[in-house]
């Protein structure tokens, strides 16, 4: 794992959004993994601005929603359908018809998630997978004690994670109580992931993940396996590793090119 610690959280999402700009540069029709909630913003605005700028050209990027929402229409302005259109298919000037998120409203929610896994497939698979950590560990919606094999499925969401994720609705109670979400084994085969954390609330469940057993009561631990990792964190985040300065010290001594 490459553990990247900076200053602050506005420095972690710029420094995601330059790894995704290399990889747009040097693969215009790349297919990226988007995480929703709050930790990947500032990369979708920092890469919204390359855009803007011209200096990055995302029309032949693809982009597929880690997970949805079960029980809320697509309309509803926290539908994760609608937050990828409102933050990233819109900013970053992506084709509407390559952004795929899952359907949660689905009548026959398994062939939902069939239909969801196929798609990824028939496009090549995710080069990059954006992802956040929840402070319970999950990743996507893959709750703790998630298998590692699993697939894209709908999952029930913990009482931790819905009490996280209020903040984003008008009372508690609207949170959903499911999601359909792309599996832990759907996130590995990602080519490459790319996680960030910003917040003294994440710092338990970053060093769980990086430092701790690898356990699906901590399904982000699963990244130990991954052969491309980056973690992106800030201080705050990073203030339960054991070996942050050792993170910190690889990371200031790599050559440049090397560096992010
Ligand atoms: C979002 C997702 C979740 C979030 C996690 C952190 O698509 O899959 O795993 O990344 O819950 O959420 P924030 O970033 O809001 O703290």
């Amino acid at each position: 794992m490459e553990i990247v610690i900076l200053p602050s959280a506005a420095e972690v999402g710029l420094l995601a959004a330059r790894k995704i700009s290399q990889l747009v540069t040097r693969k215009p029709d790349a297919v990226l993994g988007l995480a929703t909630g709050s930790s990947p913003l500032a990369i979708y605005a920092a890469l919204a601005a390359h855009v803007r700028d011209g200096s990055l050209d995302t029309s032949r990027v693809s982009g597929f929603a880690l997970d949805e929402y079960v029980g809320i229409p697509a309309e509803h302005p926290e539908s994760y359908a609608a937050v990828i259109h409102r933050e990233v298919t819109v900013p970053l000037r992506l084709d509407p018809a390559r952004v795929q998120v899952p359907d949660g409203r689905a009548a026959d929610v398994e062939q939902a998630c069939e239909r969801y896994e196929e798609a990824i497939r028939a496009a090549g698979g995710v080069d990059l997978q954006i992802l956040g950590i929840g402070a319970n560990g999950h990743v996507g919606f893959n709750e703790p004690t998630s298998s590692f094999a699993s697939r894209t499925r709908i999952k029930t969401l913990t009482e931790r994670t819905r009490a996280d994720n209020a903040r984003f609705f008008d009372t508690p109670d609207e949170v959903p109580t499911h999601c359909l979400t792309q599996g832990l084994g759907t996130i590995s085969e990602a080519r490459e992931l790319l996680l960030v954390a910003q917040g003294p609330q994440k710092a338990a469940a970053v060093a769980a993940a990086v430092e701790g057993p690898v356990t699906s009561m901590c399904p982000a631990s699963i990244l130990q396996h991954h052969r491309r990792v980056t973690l992106v964190v800030d201080e705050a985040a990073a203030a339960d590793l054991k070996l942050a300065d050792y993170y910190r010290w690889t990371y200031a001594n790599k050559p440049a090119w090397q560096q992010l």
